[in-house]
């Protein structure tokens, strides 16, 4: 969603902030802006569309040329995308620059009251009550620094913001409260974003601001206060993330890229942790609440989107290694819940991002409760890291594309971990990692063949509708492919369970309503092949993801594609990456940016 940039410096801050929007672009936005302080006054500008539109009308002129700025991509929420409603935001005088991530909720108010004061709104969107407060502030006699300390008291919700004081250009000003924002420290520069990725290539030493944190940032120095203004202290973090790991490649898109990164991701999620020679499953991150844990009665599993079907899987995994109940939530609906908590309870949060706004309010509402929180969380430093109690980071490094692949299968890799790890019979341990440590390598099989799925994908790119199936393990697995199908190819596309489909989903079966069947040989192949022939006996053409040599499949599919091998329970590291590679060549062959799904985004931040 909404993605900010600030730069104060050495340099002129111009290609600095369009290089860091263009890094945030994966997060999905609609349009972007940017404010420079140049010669005693703030330039501003804005455009609907792509960072690069903004870029080109930049590209003449020197009225942009000062060494501190603030950018912005906008993701609309209150109002339409347009000029008037893309950041920079500011107040009546043209003194105070403001952009911002979060929704401030009782802006309606505000804008009403100082509208009373005479305050002239230029847009629609709630951000922009911040400047003119402040400016009511200055009215009043007050200096920048107290002027934006009671703005802040007063304003209810979420921000993020990034704010210039045009008589003081030496000062990137930056607050925080359950939204992102992250300072860069360089040297003779720092830097300021709503994610670590805008500053790949510039810093790898980062500062998390907390919630109720103000930051003065300037050329050289930065002090950090709370809303009482107190000096709060900080640590500075080094990013693991490098360059080449933020960047295509060879790659026409991320999402190809993301996908065939899937063996070292699955290798990087394990790498360290397991020792199949000696039984063992060793996760750092759970060492502090390890003696808890082993009291854990159930399991609660939170999250969003991919995340949310990579818990699915876990589900299965919990009960069938760990004999431990497990229930999985949309953290979205989480908050409706009244069950009565039981303190043997623990909650897992899964999250790529670490920042989606439904998650971490599952997670602050199970706190309340007492439960034990756990994040399985890819972003180093995130909120919903930082928030939970323990955790596992997935080490799968940036994943841009919007389209959640990687982080799948390192999701999976670690829910797997973690239910060895809390299982209390041992006698299969040995088998199940020795297994997982073949897992890359039976992917990279599947990768070798991406040519014959791109091929099906010309086959199969016109259909408007396909029914995905599966069963057990692979049941969240045809919830996943059909989503993957969905969010970039915009075909309507519909996961079940494959036992399911004979309540309802049969009916639309036609020879024009094609059937994903994830039918590997395994405990349920049977019944999945029952369900296989309702389908054929309506004429519904049929596409199955089966193991290799399976010769009984030929007489149902109309297409196969043929996966290696594995045990039952890590088939689904196995039979997404085919559904993900078929989703990645419809949405191209289709004319599709898939990076950037229309409508979506990479973190969402709202709830
Ligand atoms: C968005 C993304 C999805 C992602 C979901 C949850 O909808 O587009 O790809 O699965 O958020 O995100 P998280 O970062 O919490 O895993």
């Amino acid at each position: 969603m909404c993605g900010i940039i600030g730069y104060i410096g050495k340099e002129k801050s111009k290609p600095v902030l369009i290089n860091g929007l263009k890094a945030l672009e994966y997060r999905g936005y609609d349009s972007a802006g940017i404010a420079i302080p140049t010669n005693n006054k703030v330039e501003v500008r804005k455009s609907v569309g792509q960072v690069k539109v903004l870029e080109k009308s930049l590209a003449n002129g020197n009225d942009f040329n000062g060494h501190l700025g603030i950018g912005h991509t906008r993701w609309a929420t209150h109002g339409s995308p347009s000029e008037a409603n893309a950041h920079p935001h500011r107040d009546c005088l043209g003194r105070v620059f403001v952009v911002h991530n979060g929704i401030i909720e009782n802006y309606k108010e505000l804008k009403g009251y100082l509208q009373n004061q005479g305050h002239n709104f230029l847009s629609e969107t709630d951000t922009e009550v911040v400047p003119h407060l402040i400016e009511n502030f200055l009215n009043s006699g007050k200096d920048f620094d107290t002027a934006l300390f009671d703005t802040l008291k007063m304003i209810k919700g979420a921000y993020a913001l990034a704010i210039i004081d045009a008589k003081n250009p030496e000062i990137l000003y930056a607050a925080k409260l359950s939204s992102p924002l992250v300072i860069g420290v360089g040297s003779g520069e720092n830097f300021l974003a709503s994610d670590p990725s805008a500053l790949v290539g510039k810093t790898k030493d980062v500062i998390y601001l907390n919630d109720g944190e103000i930051a003065k940032i300037k050329q050289n120095n930065i002090s950090i206060t709370n809303l009482e203004k107190q000096e709060t202290p900080f640590e500075i973090v080094r990013l693991e993330w490098d360059l080449e790991q933020a960047q295509k490649g060879d790659f026409p898109h991320f999402m190809l890229k993301e996908i065939f990164e899937g063996p070292e991701v699955v290798r990087s999620a394990f790498r360290g942790r397991i020792k199949s020679e000696e039984n063992l499953v060793k996760l750092g991150g759970l060492e502090q609440v390890a003696n808890e844990l082993k009291q854990v009665k159930r399991l609660l599993i939170l999250a969003c989107g991919t995340s949310y079907y990579a818990g699915l899987v876990g589900e299965y995994l919990f009960e069938e290694i760990a004999k431990l109940p497990t229930e999985v939530h949309f953290a979205s609906e989480f908050c409706y819940r009244n069950e009565p908590f039981d303190k043997g309870t623990a909650v897992i949060a899964i999250s790529q991002s670490g920042e989606t706004a439904d998650t971490l309010s599952a997670i602050q509402k199970s706190k309340k409760h007492g439960l034990m929180t756990i994040g399985i969380v890819n972003t180093v430093g995130s909120t919903i890291a930082r928030e939970t109690e323990a955790g596992v980071y997935n080490h799968a490094g940036p994943e841009i594309g919007v389209a959640s692949t990687k982080a799948f299968l390192s999701q999976l890799t670690i829910l797997a971990m973690m239910a060895i790890y809390l299982s209390k019979d041992k006698s299969s341990t040995k088998v199940l990692l020795e297994e997982l440590e073949k897992i890359p390598e039976k992917i990279k099989i599947i990768l070798t063949q991406s040519a014959k799925l791109e091929k099906l994908a010309e086959k199969y790119k016109d259909y408007e509708n396909f029914l995905f199936v599966g069963r057990r393990y692979n049941y969240p697995v045809a919830l996943e492919g059909a989503l993957k199908l969905k969010e970039i190819s915009y075909i309507h596309a519909e996961g079940y369970g494959a036992g399911e489909m004979k309540h309802g989903p049969i009916a639309m079966i036609s020879q024009n309503f094609p059937t994903m069947a994830i039918v590997p040989q395994n405990s349920v192949s049977e019944k999945m092949f029952s369900n296989l022939e309702e389908i054929k006996a309506r004429k519904g053409p049929i596409f199955a993801i089966a193991t290799e040599g399976d010769e009984k499949i030929l007489e149902l599919a109309n297409d196969i594609f043929y996966i290696p091998k594995t045990i039952e329970l890590f088939e689904p590291l196995l039979t997404v990456v085919p559904l993900q590679l078929l989703a990645y060549y419809i949405g191209t062959k289709r004319g599709f940016d898939v990076d950037k799904p229309r409508n979506l985004a990479k973190s969402v931040t709202v709830e």
